[in-house]
C-alpha cells in the first residue's frame, strides 16, 4: 500500500505507552512452549513477527491462547513439542527462523520452515553450521544457507562455540540448543549482544552462567512455567525519541520503556549528541528492567559510533542516521556490516531513501557517513518491505517541507501496528 505521509509538523505533545518489546515477546512464547506449565505473558507484541511465532509452536502441538496483548501457553517441557504436519512459515521474522532452529535440533521429528521474500535471502549458515556441528541433521536451499530449511532434530552434544559475528539470535539459537545437548554449551561472543534469552533462561527456573563475553548452559535442565510481563521495546521508542528531538517544539513522553543495559546504545548516543532526554520513574528490580523517557528538541552535534556499541542499537541504525542528518557535523557508523543481513540491506535502503529526501548521505562497506544540517524535502519513498524503514521515512516525513508518498508502507505491523494511530496521537 502506498500512503502520503504528514509533512511540516509544527509540534509533537503528548505521551505514549510504548508496544511490548519484539525480542522479549518472541522468546516468552518460546520458553513457555518449552517448559513444564501455564506461562502467561502480559503487554505481548502483537506484532505480524511474534503472531508468526505463537504460529509456529501451535503447529508444534503447543496449545497458545492469545487474547490482544495476554497470551497464555500451556508448555508440556521439550518433549511436549510433536512433529508438525505443515510448513512451519516465519514469515518476515528472523529471530522466529534462528531460535526455533536452536529448539528444533534437539527434537527427535522432522520439521521444514519457510518464510517471506526477505528471510529467502537472510544467511541461515550463521545457525545451521553450529547446530550441525553439535549434531543437528539440517538442509536447506544452498545447502542450509538459505529458507526452505529442513531440520530432523536428535541427540546434541554440548560444545564450545566462539560466534564469528555479534549476533544475539544466534547467540540464543545455540543456547536453546545447549538446554537439550549432553554436557555444557558454551557461546563465546565477540562483543557482548542482547542478553534477553540469558534472562529468561534464569527466569524460568535455569542456570546460566556468564563470564565475560562467555555464556555457558547444561543440557537436561528442566524449566518452570513462570508470568512474563514484557516491557515496551526501546527499538520501537526509538522512532519517537528520534522524533522528539527533531521536530521543533516538541515535548514527548515514553512510559515503560525497556533499557536493558544490551538495548541502551540509543540513549548514550542521543545524549552524546547533546539530546535533551531525561530518564524517569527507573525500576531496576524486574527480570527487565523499565523507565519513562522524556525527549524535547535540542541542538545536536555529529557523533562517530563503532566497535561494542554498535550491537548495542544495531536496529536503532537507520533513525539514528536521520537523527544525524539535523546534527551539526559528520556523522560516522562503523563496524555495522551486519545491517546488511537484516530484513532490508539496511545501510543500502538507508543511504537510498534519505538520499531521495535530500540528505547528504553516503554508503561505506560497514555503514555510512552522514552529513548533518540537512534540510529535508518530499519525495515519493519506499519502505523496500522493511518495517523499521517504513517508521524511519515516516519520521523523516515530519520534518520535510514538501509531499512525501511512502510505498510499501504495509511492512509497519510486523513491529509496531499502532504506529501511525500513535504518531497522529502526538500530532493533534
Ligand atoms: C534480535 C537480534 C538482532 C536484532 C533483531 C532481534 C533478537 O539480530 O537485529 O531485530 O531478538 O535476538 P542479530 O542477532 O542478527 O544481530
Amino acid at each position: 500500500m502506498t500512503t502520503v505521509l504528514t509533512s511540516q509538523v509544527k509540534k509533537l505533545s503528548g505521551e505514549l505507552s510504548i508496544p511490548g518489546d519484539k525480542s522479549i515477546s518472541h522468546r516468552s512464547i518460546m520458553f513457555g512452549a518449552i517448559a513444564k506449565g501455564t506461562t502467561t505473558v502480559s503487554n505481548f507484541l502483537t506484532g505480524e513477527d511474534c503472531l508468526s511465532t505463537i504460529a509456529c509452536f501451535q503447529k508444534l502441538g503447543v496449545t497458545i491462547n492469545q487474547q490482544e496483548n495476554f497470551v497464555e501457553i500451556i508448555g508440556k517441557g521439550f518433549e511436549g513439542l510433536k512433529e508438525p504436519t505443515e510448513l512451519l512459515n516465519v514469515g518476515n521474522s528472523g529471530t522466529t527462523i534462528r531460535l526455533m532452529l536452536g529448539i528444533l535440533s534437539g527434537r527427535p521429528f522432522f520439521a521444514a520452515l519457510e518464510g517471506d521474500a526477505s528471510i529467502a535471502k537472510r544467511p541461515m549458515t550463521r545457525v545451521t553450521d553450529p547446530l550441525r556441528e553439535m549434531g543437528a541433521s539440517i538442509d536447506g536451499r544452498v545447502n542450509g544457507k538459505f529458507t526452505p530449511i529442513s531440520v530432523r532434530g536428535g541427540s546434541l552434544n554440548g560444545f564450545t562455540y566462539e560466534l564469528p559475528m555479534a549476533s544475539a539470535q544466534v547467540k540464543s539459537a545455540i543456547l536453546l540448543a545447549g538446554l537439550q545437548a549432553s554436557g555444557t554449551t558454551t557461546v563465546i561472543e565477540p562483543s557482548r549482544t542482547r542478553d534477553h534469552t540469558e534472562r529468561m533462561i534464569r527466569q524460568f527456573g535455569g542456570e546460566v552462567t556468564i563470564d565475560g563475553l562467555a555464556v555457558s548452559v547444561k543440557g537436561g535442565q528442566s524449566l518452570k512455567a513462570t508470568h512474563v510481563h514484557v516491557p515496551g521495546d526501546i527499538s520501537s521508542a526509538a522512532f519517537f525519541l528520534v522524533a522528539g528531538a527533531i521536530v521543533p517544539n516538541s515535548e514527548v513522553t515514553l512510559r515503560n520503556v525497556g533499557l536493558n543495559p544490551s538495548r541502551t546504545g540509543i540513549i548514550d548516543v542521543m545524549v552524546d549528541m547533546g539530546a535533551d532526554l531525561h530518564v524517569s520513574s527507573e525500576e531496576l528490580e524486574a527480570a527487565e528492567p523499565v523507565a519513562d523517557l522524556t525527549i524535547k528538541p535540542s541542538s545536536l552535534r555529529a557523533t562517530t559510533i563503532e566497535g561494542d556499541m554498535i550491537p548495542r542499537l544495531i536496529d536503532e541504525l537507520p533513525i539514528i542516521a536521520l537523527l544525524a542528518t539535523q546534527a551539526e557535523g559528520i556523522t560516522v557508523i562503523k563496524d555495522a556490516e551486519e545491517l546488511k543481513v537484516k530484513e532490508t540491506n539496511r545501510i543500502d535502503t538507508v543511504v537510498h531513501e534519505l538520499k531521495t529526501l535530500g540528505a547528504k548521505i553516503e554508503a561505506t562497506d560497514d555503514g555510512m557517513i552522514i552529513y548533518g544540517g540537512s534540510k529535508l524535502h518530499g519525495g515519493r519513498v519506499n519502505s523496500h518491505g522493511d518495517h523499521r524503514i517504513g517508521m524511519m521515512l515516516a519520521i523523516a516525513s515530519l520534518i520535510s517541507d514538501g509531499e512525501v508518498i511512502l510505498e510499501n508502507e504495509e511492512a509497519i505491523s510486523v513491529s509496531y501496528p499502532m504506529f501511525f494511530a500513535h504518531l497522529n496521537k502526538l500530532i493533534n
